[in-house]
């Protein structure tokens, strides 16, 4: 189940959308990254909605095996197979994205509640900054922070490691951040200013 969370996780749909379909490299436009942020930057609304549902899909199917299998191991830690795919993948010279969204994906396996409430909190955060990066920052902190009332210390020691993982992937995003010229998408009250 780890290998086929890693190889689900692997699939870098920015990269093979946009060859295939709009014959571009999405690595080589706007932050270079291969995620959804950045496949709506460079080839556009439907491409990024496709983006952003293979990529939780990933997670969701990865965490979603103990299910399917009907055998008891933790969700989140199979899951955590498809995200490690998804920032290291095989099908991408091991170079992918920032870990956002498949993260997503397994929350949804664990909880549609919580899933929930976790894009609640992005999309006000995005509201709020016009900043991709941070409301995946302040969306990934708060969902560990909230963890704690699910009393399930696998949840909490998982999502603290994912947004250690979801910081360290936005290095650059945090220095554009400091300098004050990180991308805006077109959302929210710092964009219409
Ligand atoms: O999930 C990635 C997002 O937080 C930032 O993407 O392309 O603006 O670096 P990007």
């Amino acid at each position: 189940m780890l290998i086929i969370g890693y190889l689900l996780g692997s699939i870098p749909s920015g990269i093979w959308i946009g060859k295939i379909f709009y014959n571009k490299d999405i690595r080589q436009f706007g932050s270079g990254n291969m995620g959804t942020t950045n496949t709506f930057r460079v080839l556009g609304k439907k491409a990024g909605v496709i983006v952003l549902l293979i990529d939780m899909l990933k997670g969701t199917l990865a965490a979603c095996q103990p299910y399917f299998f009907d055998v008891h191991i933790n969700v989140l830690i199979i899951g955590c197979a498809a995200v490690i795919g998804h920032v290291f993948p095989i099908f991408a010279k091991f170079k992918g994205g920032k870990a956002v969204a498949t993260s997503a994906g397994i929350l949804l396996a664990y909880s549609p509640l919580f899933f929930v409430v976790a894009w609640l909190i992005f999309l006000t955060t995005l509201y709020l900054s016009s900043m991709v990066s941070i409301a995946s920052m302040v969306g990934m902190t708060l969902i560990t922070i909230l963890s704690l009332f699910f009393h399930d210390p696998i949840l909490t020691v998982i999502a603290l490691i994912l947004t250690v993982f979801v910081f360290y992937r936005h290095k650059g995003n945090l220095s554009r951040i400091k300098n004050g010229n990180e991308n805006l998408v077109p959302f929210g009250l710092v964009y219409r200013k």
